[in-house]
């Protein structure tokens, strides 16, 4: 396989240089878009969309981004394709990455993409596996660049499980130089390895979730189970009962700290009405944000740095 392709399949995959191209050319994209100026860099180009779980915002960002960078996408998922019926990843990668210029693809274990990847012609994309969720936390961070400016030397408080977003927010605290507070019920903490990080400098870990959230910048959670993991959904929804934000662990926060989901949010459970819907969130600048900088990121692997 040729050795120039760039695949996206860990947020450290790219460099901290990268991250900040990635961060000037979103700005760019994102301004031109709310101007209504057309921007049509990917004209004839085709992604391919392979979903082997649920997504709203990843489907959507992807399809809608491609064709307003005057490209196509093509939604596939496993239930109604030859995927779901036992062909082996590797062919499935040589063919379809003969049929288009890039893949995204959501699935289980972070192994399939790779296998994926290393059997591909053109740059793959994870739109969220077991392990990682990366085009997740290029939107998180732009939207914190956007809202409090650089996030290198700040504190992220992530409360509840050590899942996909968060190995990814404990990649992007390494590449980026901040901190990260965790906090998970006993049995939920962080692997590092699983996580794949180079070291243990840049986060911690804090047995009770006020401790974490004391001093943050940004507090952020996710679902108590994640896609895969619905079997263990009761179990769960008893460990992570004290682990739901409210506004007492915003309380212990900095006063100005933005409080982030990746959504879909269930109010009740991991995260209180009040905080999701007060004035420290930004959850729809969040979510928009997939959009744009995902679109830079289309930019980047198909065509390069274009400035
Ligand atoms: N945050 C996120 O990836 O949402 P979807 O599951 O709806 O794509
Ligand atoms: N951790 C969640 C994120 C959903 C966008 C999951 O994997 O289901």
């Amino acid at each position: 396989m040729s050795q120039h392709i760039r695949h996206f399949l860990q947020l450290r995959d790219l460099s901290q240089q990268e991250i900040a191209y990635l961060f000037e050319r979103t700005r760019v994209i994102k301004d031109r878009f709310k101007r209504y100026e057309r921007y049509h860099p990917l004209i004839d180009r085709t992604l391919v969309m392979i979903f082997e779980k649920a997504s709203t915002r990843t489907r959507l960002s992807f399809e809608a981004g491609m064709q307003q960078l005057g490209g196509s996408a093509i939604y596939m998922n496993t239930r109604d394709s030859q995927l779901g019926r036992g062909e082996p990843v590797e062919d499935a990668a040589q063919v379809i990455s003969r049929m288009c210029d890039i893949v995204m693809i959501r699935t289980f274990e972070q192994d399939i993409i790779e296998r994926f990847a290393a059997h591909s012609r053109v740059p793959v994309i994870n739109g969220l596996t077991n392990e990682y969720h990366p085009c997740q936390i290029l939107a998180d961070i732009f939207t914190f660049v956007e809202h409090r400016g650089a996030i290198k030397g700040r504190t992220v408080a992530w409360i509840g499980d050590s899942n996909n977003v968060c190995n990814t927010w404990l990649q992007a605290a390494e590449l980026l130089d901040f901190k990260v507070h965790v906090s998970t019920p006993p049995g939920y903490e962080v692997e590092p390895e699983r996580a794949n990080l180079t070291g243990t400098g840049h986060f911690e870990q804090f047995a009770d979730p006020h401790d974490a959230c004391r001093g943050a910048d940004l507090v952020t959670t996710d679902v108590w189970t994640s896609m895969g993991f619905e079997a263990e959904d009761a179990q769960r929804r008893e460990a992570f009962e004290n682990w739901r934000v409210d506004a007492a662990m915003m309380g212990l926060a900095r006063a100005n700290a933005l409080f982030m989901h990746c959504l879909p949010a269930h109010r009740g459970e991991e995260v209180d009405a009040d905080v999701i819907d007060g004035p420290q969130s930004v959850v729809w600048d969040e979510a928009e944000n997939r959009l744009h900088a995902q679109k830079a990121l289309l930019e980047f692997l198909m065509l390069g740095r274009v400035d």
